[in-house]
């Protein structure tokens, strides 16, 4: 993949008022929107000339997989993480949301899951639409760290417990797990005999916990501890009993153009899985393979420069925010806290303010507000300029 010449505009602001932006139609033109996790930079320009090639053809129909792509996935998660997984465990389809439900579906009705909360919202509605019972385990704060809880974990557990759902790194308190909780995760779902759903969407933004702010041209990669673990590649003893979900729409900012994977290496369970999709989830359409592909080649420093403004921008926060904010290693979604507040309706409150936020109760922790800082500086510092006002009211 061939590397840009000159490093990406992370500060150029960029309307959006002409593509019927889900982020920007959301709330009246006068509110700032920094809800929804997608970010308001300009894709990577390799993923739009690779799009662009693909629209030089004028048929865009019915398209089948490309064997490529499988093999492109393998090369990144090897490349990224050292794990080398099987053609075969691949289950490529549209969404993670969608394979966050199929992975439900392949229960039978009226099991539990298990879900650690705050989590991403879709994770609160799947037991409805799966017709199974879902058990909410709040996730403790230590030492301003989330973390899950395995104590309560453990008394959660029934006869009928047969799935714990994760993400990690976690969306909305932007924690990464390290090797001691995995393990301790492993453990419990080895001794409880589950099923593990890790959502592995923000694996690729990794932002550190001592991140700073240094021009990207004198420091071009900074080495941060802190590191992402696909679980099943770390504990090979959970591989047979894990779906692991990834796709490229996080860090290279292509979430219109759906794809995704999951990752199931034990073939029954695959199976269910594949059989749960028939006839409801369709498959990829042509510019998402080509996207994907192309994202997954890339080696270029598009995630290095990204990360590393994202770093500045949470640096920039914790200077404005203090301890407020949650501490950060992945994602580029900001965990606020305004339990002191007492707001009645978060989201209200704030867009009264002129600033559209994601209210903490729609992650089931209403005591903290969820803000996407993947924006231009500019862009964030007038969302905190907003933020500071509504709480002065
Ligand atoms: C943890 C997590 N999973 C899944 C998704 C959405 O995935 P998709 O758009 O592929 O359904 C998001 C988007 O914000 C997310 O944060």
């Amino acid at each position: 993949m061939s590397t840009p010449s000159k490093p990406y505009n992370f500060d150029q602001v960029i309307s959006r008022a002409s593509t019927n932006s889900s982020k920007w139609n959301k709330f009246a033109a006068d509110v700032l929107p920094m809800w929804v996790a997608d970010m308001d930079f300009a894709a990577p320009p390799f993923i739009l000339d690779a799009l662009k090639s693909r629209i030089d053809h004028p048929i865009l129909g019915y398209t089948d997989h490309p064997a490529s792509l499988n093999e492109a996935f393998q090369g990144w998660l090897d490349y990224h993480f050292g794990w080398n997984i099987h053609d075969t465990w691949q289950v490529w389809l549209p969404g993670v949301v969608p394979a966050l439900n199929l992975a439900c579906q392949t229960l039978e009705a009226g099991s539990e899951i298990i879900i650690p909360t705050p989590v991403y919202h879709p994770f609160l509605a799947l037991a409805k639409n799966a017709s199974l019972k879902e058990v909410r385990v709040p996730m403790r704060q230590v030492d301003g760290h989330w973390s899950m809880d395995f104590d309560t974990l453990q008394a959660s557990v029934t006869p009928r417990s047969r799935m714990i759902l994760i993400c990690n790194p976690q969306n909305p308190t932007g924690r990464c797990y390290n090797e001691a909780e995995l393990h301790e995760l492993a453990s419990f779902v080895i001794n409880n005999n589950l099923i593990l759903v890790s959502d592995e969407i923000h694996c690729n933004i990794i932002l550190g916990t001592h991140a700073q702010h240094h021009p990207i041209q004198h420091h071009p990669i900074q080495h941060h501890p802190i590191q992402h673990h696909p679980i099943a590649a770390l504990i090979p003893e959970l591989l047979e009993r894990t779906i692991s979900l990834y796709s490229a729409s996080k860090v290279y900012n292509i979430p219109g153009v759906s794809s995704a994977v999951a990752v199931i290496a034990d073939s029954a369970l695959r199976q269910r899985f594949i059989n749960a999709r028939k006839g409801l989830i369709p498959g990829i359409g042509p510019l998402g393979f080509v996207a994907a592909e192309c994202a997954f080649r890339d080696r270029s420093n598009w995630i290095p420069e990204l990360t590393q403004y994202l770093r500045g921008n949470l640096e920039y926060l914790r200077e404005q925010l203090g301890n407020r904010l949650s501490p950060l290693e992945g994602t580029y979604l900001a965990w606020i806290n305004v339990a002191d507040q007492q707001l009645e309706n978060a989201e209200q409150h704030f867009v009264h303010h002129g600033l559209g936020i994601s209210p903490g109760a729609q992650f089931g922790e209403a005591s903290h507000i969820r803000l996407n800082f993947g924006c231009p500086r500019s862009t964030l510092a007038e969302g905190l300029r907003r933020f500071k006002l509504a709480l002065q009211e």
